[in-house]
């Protein structure tokens, strides 16, 4: 097992999301750090539901799954300032970990953790609401914050614009070998 989770979520599974990360992954491989990435929109889970009558679906399994690993890396297209629905939906159900107090104590195993963002967009920037978003999420559920990843996508996925970026990214993650 890797020491490092990635989440990813896209309308499309080998779009240009699926493409950044799959570099990402094959630059950390070089320094001797794996990824284990987990595609979310093979997850069936529901909308956050206030009575849990839907604590038996995949979502549970999914995020205790999660728990494992020190570092998370959120991966999505910028979909309107925003994440992709599936997404949203993980994390409003982080609240089901926050919310009924069977759950309480695995929820606050998020604490301590530190989050990533990796994202693309057809902007020269990542959108600073979609970026701020996850920083407030993240500050709330007591991760820590360790910085974000951005591909322009304007024209299409292009691999070779990506390479410093990457590399710089990667440096972050050299003491997480696995
Ligand atoms: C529904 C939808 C909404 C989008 N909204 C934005 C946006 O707000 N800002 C932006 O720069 N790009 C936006 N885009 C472009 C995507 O972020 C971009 O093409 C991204 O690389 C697509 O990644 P994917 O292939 O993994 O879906 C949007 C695309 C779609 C399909």
């Amino acid at each position: 097992m890797a020491n490092i989770i990635v989440l990813f979520s896209s309308s499309r599974p080998n779009g240009n999301t699926r493409n950044f990360i799959n570099q990402i992954a094959v630059q950390l491989k070089t320094i001797d750090v794996s990824l284990d990435i987990i595609d979310l929109e093979q997850y069936h889970f529901s909308d956050f539901d206030y009575e849990h009558k839907n604590k038996n679906d995949d979502f549970s399994p999914l995020f205790e799954k999660i728990l494992a690993y020190p570092i998370i890396i959120f991966a999505t297209p910028v979909y309107w300032y925003a994440v992709p629905p599936q997404m949203k939906r993980f994390l409003d159900r982080i609240s089901d970990y926050l919310s009924f107090p069977q759950l309480l104590d695995k929820g606050r195993q998020l604490k301590g953790k530190t989050a990533y963002i990796a994202c693309t967009s057809i902007q020269k920037q990542a959108s600073e609401t979609y970026l701020n978003a996850f920083k407030e999420t993240f500050a709330y559920l007591g991760m820590q914050y360790g910085g974000y990843i951005h591909a322009d996508c304007s024209e299409g996925y292009q691999a070779e614009p990506q390479e410093n970026a990457i590399i710089m990214f990667s440096h972050l993650f050299k003491t997480h070998k696995a």
